[in-house]
This record gives structure tokens, C-alpha cells and sequence, in this order.
């Protein structure tokens, strides 16, 4: 028998014994809770038409959908989440006077993700649509049901963050921010770069109240306070009152439910999900570097099935769920540390120097014989590994690590989910294209040409989307300035830091991509579970910095 045959592929799994049957008691107590909640319980089918899920409705990008043919050469796809689904079937069953109407689901998602990244491609999903109520109450209810949900299953240390699409959606249009501005604040939030976010607002030539406004998005942590101020400095715009009306009437309905410590607003959220024009929120406890609930409002999406209503939903992923449990119980035995990467070699170096001078110390780390690969100070509850730089970033988004510090070029080439926070001010450096002198009217005459790299993906997007030049990319490893002198490339996309290495080979730089220094970078769970920590390690080492 070949022994492929035992196996499953790349991103799918068995459940089996005990695993499963934990599965399926999470799946009743859920359930249990929508029911007590008053939902109907609905099944949609596996697959539907592509167009269902298509860039139109603005959910799951094209590419990461598994799509097939049926037999009569229509394409399908395998659902990537419910509620397109069900807001076509609601827009074709339900009549007005049946609304609102809570409907509860739970089922298979499919994600064709890439490879190698740890992550489900199928998952089973848990989740609520609460259809024909628009009101801030209807938002509460939903914020109620997740917390709710999460206290059955058991667990009790977790916190839901709150952001409004529709506040990001006025305020781009109220302060008249262009489509180019609109789309690099977008990546800035979506990459989770506050740094640049602050950078960005503070470029802006827009009135003062409107500046801060966008600074509102630049924040982990929005008060009760900020938004009392938001609504004066909203006043002479309908579409930003409106939104942050409409937060105040959410604050004080979740203060009524008494589910106010569980929730906190970050208003720099923006979703992959573009269908959402309201709230947006996702989940986060330990166990899991990923949010185990995400949801929002979206008013506008059942409008694309032919049907007006509002309407607010909410899925939980049961996969991660199992995960966060097993974990949140070691972290209540252990109490939880917080866990560095620091980027190998001399990031690792300076960096401990800074931590030095805030009172961070681990002695264990400095012992040159030592073979252990986990540094810990267990007074400060601290842990320390050194990881090659590329790796840092993987460890950060998946919660293996906390924090990472890693180089700028790593974290624009990883891509990865992770906040960045800080700008540790060493490991200065620029990303150029360099190459022998003659390579510029290359360049210049935007010619077809070959770029050898360590960074393909720093280079496609500035050869691609800044400098609009078809190029052809090779990957290396190292040395990468032999490319060009051997003749494998016209020119290199490289970090340049005294340019003694171009120099002694005879290259130039011919244009510069960007600055490059070390950065702080943070999970985006451990930024909402571990937050008084790391906002005074932050705030500490802005200090010394400065
Ligand atoms: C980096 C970079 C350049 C060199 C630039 O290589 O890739 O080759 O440093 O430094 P300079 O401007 O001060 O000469 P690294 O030493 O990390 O090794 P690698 O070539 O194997 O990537």
C-alpha cells in the first residue's frame, strides 16, 4: 500500500477519541447559548455559485477560494464563510414581517491557503446572523451572545475588540482623503503599522478635528473618554457624528449588560471583509495568536441578492476554540510569561543592551557555552529565544512569541499578521537596486530586466506596483552581489548598510526603495490579552529611545 495513502494533505485533519468528542460538547454549549438567545437553527449548502462569493460582495479574495466546475461548465466554489450564504438565502425565503430574525449556523469553511503556514484550510465555523435590525441594541445583543458563548465553553480570561467600519468609511470621506491616500492608510492598517499610521496622520493637511479623528486609528486602546471627545470633534461632520452617536449608544448598552470589561474599541480595525459598514469586532484569549471570534455589522450585503436589510453576524472558528481551552488552562496553572524572538546576531545583541537599561535582564542568554535554545527570568516572567530573522515574524503571528524584534526588510517581505510598534532607532540600512553603473538606462528605459534577491516580494512590489516595470525575479540566499558580476542578473534588490560591499565589487546604487532599521513587533492577541505589559514595555523603551 502506498503509504501516501495513510496521510491527509497539507492543511486539513483527523479528529479522533477525545479531540473529537470535545469538538462536538463545544458545538452543543454554543448552541445552547443561540438558542437561549432565540436563533433559528439554518444549513446552507457546501458549495455555491462563485459569483455568491465574488469581489462584488467583498468577501474571501478569488485567489484563496477552492473553485471547481459542475457539469454544465458553471465555476463552484467550496464555501469560505457563511454569511454570504445566508444572506442569499434570506433575501430569497424570508419575507419583511418575518424580520428580525436570528438564524444560527455551524458547518465546514474551506480556505485555500498557502502552504506550510500552519493554518486550516477547513474548519468548522459556529456563528450567528441577526438579520432586520439596525439599531446599536442589535449590536449589543450579538457583543452579549459572543461573550456569553465564550463564559459556556469555559473560558474566562478573553477580550472582544470593537472597531466601526463605518466611522473609517466617513472619516475618509469627510476628510477628503484621496483614493492613493485612502489605499496607503488601508495597508497601514491592515499590515497593523501604527507607526506609520502616526506618520501618515500626521502628513496630512486636513482641519484639526479631523486630525484627531484619523489619530483615533492609531490607537490600541479607544476610551469611553475618546469617544465623548470624538463626538465634539465630530460636530461639523453628519457622517462622523452619526458613527460615533451610534458608538456612545453601543458603549452604554454594553455597560447595561454589564459586558463592558470584556470589550474594548480599537478603531484602527479594518476587516479583509469589505462587506461590513458598522461595527467589527473579533475575539482574542490565550492559546491562539489568531482571533478565535470575529463579526460585524454589514447593512449593505443582503442589497446585493436584491434584498434591503440590515443586518450584524458573528462566527466562531470551533477549531480554535479547542486550542484556546487546552491552553487558557496551562496559563491559569503556569501564569503567563511574556515570550521574545529576538532576530539572531547583532539585533539580538543591541537589543539586550536597550532592555538593560529598562530593568529587563536575563542572565542565562550571556553564557556563550550554553546549548539551550529558551532563556527564562522566571522573577520577571520573561522567555527569550534567538530565531534567524525570516523566522521571527512566523513566531510573532502564530503567538509562539509575544514580541519580536526583527529588520524592517524582514517584515515587509514576511507579509505577516503581526502589530508593529516601535522603531528600536539601530540597524539602519537602505533596500536599493544596485547594480554596475551601466544598469541605469535599464531602468530608465524600463526595460525587461533580471533582479536577483533575497526579498522577491520587496522587490515585485516596488518593480510592480511603484515603478510599473515588468521584471524577472530570481530568489538567492546570500552574497546576492555576485548575481550581477557573474552575469546571472542585470541588477540586485539588496540591503545596503555602508556600501563597502558594493564598492569593493565594482556596483552602484542606482535607486533606493526604502529605510531600514530594527523594529518591535507584537501578536496581535498578546496586544489585546497582555496589554498593560506590553504598553508600559513599549512606553518604557520610547523613554530610553528618546
Ligand atoms: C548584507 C547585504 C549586503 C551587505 C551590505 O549581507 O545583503 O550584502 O550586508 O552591507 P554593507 O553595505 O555594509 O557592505 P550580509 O552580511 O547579511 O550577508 P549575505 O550577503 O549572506 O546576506
Amino acid at each position: 500500500m502506498k503509504s501516501r495513502l495513510l496521510h491527509t494533505p497539507d492543511g486539513v485533519r483527523d479528529l479522533y477519541n477525545g479531540e473529537y468528542k470535545r469538538k462536538l460538547l463545544i458545538q452543543e454549549q454554543l448552541h445552547n447559548v443561540f438558542m437561549s438567545y432565540g436563533c433559528f437553527d439554518i444549513q446552507t449548502p457546501t458549495f455555491e455559485y462563485f459569483d455568491v462569493f465574488s469581489n462584488q460582495v467583498g468577501t474571501t479574495p478569488s485567489k484563496d477560494l477552492f473553485k471547481f466546475f459542475d457539469k454544465e461548465g458553471n465555476t463552484v466554489v467550496l464555501r469560505p464563510d457563511f454569511t454570504p450564504s445566508i444572506a442569499r438565502c434570506v433575501a430569497k425565503y424570508y419575507a419583511p414581517e418575518e424580520e428580525p430574525v436570528k438564524l444560527c449556523y455551524m458547518g465546514n469553511t474551506f480556505i485555500n491557503s498557502s502552504d506550510y503556514q500552519g493554518r486550516l484550510k477547513e474548519s468548522t465555523q459556529c456563528g450567528v446572523e441577526f438579520l432586520g435590525d439596525g439599531t446599536a441594541e442589535a449590536d449589543a445583543q450579538m457583543l452579549s451572545m459572543v461573550v456569553d458563548s465564550l463564559k459556556a465553553i469555559g473560558l474566562e480570561n478573553f477580550q472582544i475588540s470593537v472597531g466601526h467600519a463605518g466611522f473609517f468609511n466617513a472619516l475618509l470621506e469627510e476628510g477628503k482623503v484621496t483614493k492613493e491616500q485612502e489605499n496607503q492608510l488601508r495597508e497601514l492598517l491592515a499590515n497593523k503599522n501604527f507607526l506609520g499610521v502616526e506618520a501618515f496622520i500626521e502628513n496630512l493637511e486636513v482641519s484639526d478635528d479631523i486630525k484627531q479623528l484619523f489619530a483615533l486609528l492609531a490607537k490600541f486602546d479607544t476610551s469611553s473618554e475618546d469617544i465623548k471627545k470624538a463626538r465634539i470633534w465630530a460636530t461639523q461632520y453628519p457622517k462622523l457624528a452619526a458613527t460615533v452617536a451610534n458608538l456612545e449608544a453601543l458603549n452604554s448598552a454594553l455597560q447595561e449588560k454589564e459586558i463592558a470589561q470584556f470589550i474594548s474599541f480599537e478603531l484602527g480595525k479594518i476587516s479583509v471583509y469589505e462587506y461590513y459598514t458598522g461595527i467589527i469586532f473579533a475575539g482574542y484569549t490565550f492559546g491562539h495568536g489568531e482571533p478565535i471570534v470575529k463579526g460585524g455589522r454589514y447593512d449593505k450585503l443582503l442589497s446585493h441578492f436584491g434584498k434591503d436589510a440590515p443586518a450584524i453576524g458573528f462566527a466562531f472558528v470551533v477549531d480554535q476554540l479547542l486550542a484556546a481551552i487546552k491552553e487558557n488552562a496551562k496559563t491559569k496553572e503556569q501564569g503567563k510569561y511574556i515570550t521574545f524572538a529576538l532576530g539572531k546576531g547583532r539585533l539580538a545583541k543591541k537589543t539586550l543592551k536597550i532592555f538593560e537599561q529598562i530593568g529587563i535582564t536575563c542572565e542565562e542568554i550571556y553564557d556563550p557555552d550554553t546549548r539551550k535554545l529558551i532563556f527564562v527570568n522566571e522573577d520577571l516572567k520573561l522567555r527569550f529565544f534567538l530565531a534567524k530573522g525570516p523566522d521571527v515574524p512566523t513566531y510573532v503571528e502564530h503567538g509562539a512569541a509575544d514580541i519580536g524584534i526583527v529588520g524592517k526588510d524582514t517584515i515587509l517581505e514576511e507579509g505577516r499578521n503581526v502589530y508593529e510598534v516601535l522603531d528600536l532607532g539601530f540597524g539602519n540600512c537602505r533596500m536599493c537596486i544596485c547594480g554596475p553603473e551601466s544598469a541605469k538606462e535599464l531602468l530608465q528605459h524600463q526595460e525587461q530586466i533580471r533582479v536577483a534577491t533575497k526579498y522577491p516580494q520587496i522587490a515585485k512590489e516596488y518593480f510592480y506596483n511603484e515603478k510599473n516595470q515588468t521584471v524577472e525575479i530570481i530568489k538567492l540566499n546570500g552574497s546576492i552581489e555576485l548575481a550581477p558580476i557573474v552575469g546571472l542578473s542585470d541588477v540586485i534588490c539588496d540591503i545596503v548598510e555602508t556600501g563597502a560591499t558594493l564598492r569593493e565589487n565594482g556596483l552602484v546604487v542606482l535607486e533606493e526603495v526604502c529605510n531600514l532599521s530594527a523594529r518591535m513587533i507584537v501578536n496581535q492577541v498578546s496586544m489585546k490579552m497582555q496589554n498593560e505589559r506590553i504598553t508600559k514595555l513599549i512606553r518604557d523603551l520610547k523613554n530610553v529611545l528618546s
